[in-house]
């Protein structure tokens, strides 16, 4: 939901600030725009609709000189996107600029009472509300650009990242952040400002990450100074980044989705890396052990979440509820949020978000931990909002997630999550000690056996080639391989824009099989586990309707083979462990279908990594 970069220091700012929103695009990307300060002072801003390359076709016809800038991509939420709307804001006077991801839900009345003080409002957006508070503040009280920038902030209800800049200022960034994440970077005399750390890691791996209400007032001079919205000094703690440059960069891969689908053996190694034991005795999840007593002795479990990791929770609800015996309730955090749940205080609550950030899933925790509950946090994006309010929690170590579409996130939360009921049925005794050995065990192969699928890649391209004609696809699957199928379909429809839905395949026939002609593709995962004969029922019943069948099943299957009209063989493991290596394939295949179709895999249209906006 709109990434936001700032630099001040002794460099050219435009280059950095360009390269710094290609690496935030992936929070959105219907317009953009960049002001910045040139030795004269002057503020030159210049805006474009559509993509950062856009804006650099815009700004290569101007001045883009100065050391001092701000630029900001964004995702629409008030106003159309056009290059009015596009950020930076400016103010009435014209001096201050500002970029803000975030909203700002109180602008109405704010812009309502600005307008009988004589102010003209150029855009349809709250960002201008603000810039325009500022200066109106500053006016009227003889204030600094801190100083009114922290005024303005106490009147304004909402969510927000801004960064401020100022003619005949500069030196000065004014950066402050409220429920958006927003990092600063400390290099050698010169600072930067991002939504997340990729802007700022070419140049320095020495970051503060700034809390709810706080104010950074970065200038090339003085250096940082954190300050609160009543002006309390706050000691600024210096974080270092365990970024690596290539991890935000594309390696060769065409796309961020292909490089992370490929990418997976490694991450879920990083994943189980310290926490599997070499002879496959235990499992040690830091989070679960350092607070066993509250998880062995919770009434439940409530995991929130949404999209990809909503599907992910799904996984982890099985896992939990087979292995440890604990009842498990899976939420949407912005129906939780919104429906006065019944929150025990021996509840414990698990957050699941790659971003850590996501609007609707920080504002369900906070409710939880109101009610007194224990939450714990399942994050990729270390030092994001989450796992900084959660009680405890565990990391997936999968690194970046730069394509929009989720991947290898989604298996590396399905990964903690069963370390998670591994780790706790342990504690509960709800498993011996020699299923518990055989299924880490298992565990341990599966890096392995993703890499063997991953072979299976020419032929899913080629398979895709054939279905670029489909309107409609159905996914199937039942017991652990239901919420894969949930998957398959989003990531089907977020990036071909082909409607695509996930059934329970019993389901089928209480709706779905009306839709079932010639022309439907039907995906099902029929892996050798489980349900497997009941689903060679299901299946039976597409084929009599003419459906075309693209089967997900297990190494030397026949009898599904015989029936379907495309099948992927993938490796066998252990029911619980087979979701993590039956939804690569369909990562695949959405992948293809949407490259074959000319879409943009990484960008897709109206979508955003990071929905920081409920
Ligand atoms: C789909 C996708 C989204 C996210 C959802 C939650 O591919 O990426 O559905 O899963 O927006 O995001 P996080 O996990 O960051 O809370």
């Amino acid at each position: 939901m709109c990434g936001i970069v700032g630099y001040v220091g002794f460099r050219e700012a435009y280059p950095i600030l360009i390269k710094g929103l290609k690496r935030l695009e992936y929070r959105g990307y219907d317009s953009a725009g960049v002001a910045l300060l040139d030795q004269e002072s002057d503020l030159n801003i210049y805006k474009a609709k559509g993509k950062v390359a856009d804006l650099e076709l815009e700004a290569s016809k101007h001045d883009i000189n100065g050391n001092i800038g701000i630029a900001h991509t964004r995702w629409a939420t008030h106003g159309e996107p056009n290059q009015v709307n596009a950020h930076p804001h400016t103010s009435e006077s014209g001096n201050i600029a500002l970029i803000h991801n975030g909203i700002i839900e109180n602008y109405a009345t704010i812009k309502a009472k600005l307008i009988k003080e004589g102010i003209t409002f150029k855009s349809c957006t709250d960002t201008e509300v603000l810039v325009q508070l500022i200066e109106f503040l500053q006016k009227g009280h003889n204030l600094t650009l801190a100083e009114a920038v922290q005024q303005a902030l106490k009147k304004v209800v909402g969510a927000y990242a801004i960064a401020v800049i100022e003619k005949g200022n500069p030196d000065t960034i004014v950066a402050a952040r409220k429920s958006s994440p927003l990092v600063v970077g400390v290099g050698e005399g010169e600072f930067f400002v991002g939504s997340d750390a990729s802007p700022i890691i070419e140049y320095t791996n020495k970051v503060i990450y700034l809390e709810d209400e706080e104010v950074a007032i970065i200038s090339k001079k003085d250096g940082v100074r954190v300050v609160s919205l009543n002006n309390t000094e706050v000691r600024a703690e210096i974080s270092e980044l365990a970024l690596s440059l290539d991890e935000i960069e594309k390696g060769g891969y065409p796309h961020f989705m292909l490089k992370e689908i490929f990418e997976q053996p490694k991450t879920l190694r990083n994943c189980m890396r310290g926490r599997v034991s070499k002879n496959h005795k235990n499992i040690v999840l830091s989070g679960v052990l350092d607070n066993i007593e509250k998880f062995k002795n919770a009434r439940r479990i409530i995991i929130i979440a949404c999209g990809t990791s909503w599907h992910a929770a799904l996984i982890g609800e099985h896992l939990i509820e087979n292995l440890c015996r604990v009842p498990v309730e899976v939420e949407y955090a912005s129906e939780f949020r919104y429906r006065n749940p019944i929150i025990y205080k021996d509840d414990i609550v698990i957050a699941l978000s790659q971003s850590g950030e996501t609007a609707d899933t920080l504002a369900a925790l906070m409710l939880a931990k109101e009610a007194g509950a224990f939450i714990y946090g399942i994050c990729n994006a270390v030092g994001s909002s989450i796992p900084r309010i959660t009680d405890s929690g565990s990391y997936i170590h999968v690194g970046p997630e730069i394509g929009v579409a989720s991947t290898k996130a989604f298996t590396g939360q399905v990964t903690v999550l069963t370390m998670l009921a591994m780790t706790l049925a342990k504690a509960k005794h709800s498993i011996t000690q020699e299923d518990l050995t055989s299924l880490i065990s298992e565990l341990d192969t599966i890096p392995d056996k993703i890499q063997k699928i991953l072979e299976l890649n020419d032929q899913i391209a080629d398979i895709a080639k054939i279905f670029t004609y489909a309107k409609n696809f159905i996914y199937l699957g039942r017991g652990y391989s239901y919420p894969v199928a949930l998957e398959g379909a989003l990531k089907l429809k977020e990036i071909s824009y082909i409607h695509a839905e996930g059934y329970p395949a019993a389901e089928m026939k209480h709706g779905p099989i009306a839709l079932i002609d010639q022309e439907m593709p039907i995906v099902v995962i029929a892996t050798h586990n489980g349900m497997y004969e009941k689903l060679i029922s299901n299946i039976q019943e597409i084929k009599s309707r003419h459906g075309k069948i693209i089967a997900i099943v297990s190494e030397g299957d026949e009898t599904v083979k015989a029936l379907a009209d495309y099948c992927f063989e993938i490796p066998s493991t252990l029911e619980c462990l087979d979701p993590v290596l039956s939804t690569i394939p369909l990562q695949l295949l959405s992948y293809h279908i949407a490259v074959c179709k000319g879409k943009d895999v990484d960008q897709p249209r109206n979508l955003a990594k990071s929905v920081t906006v409920e």
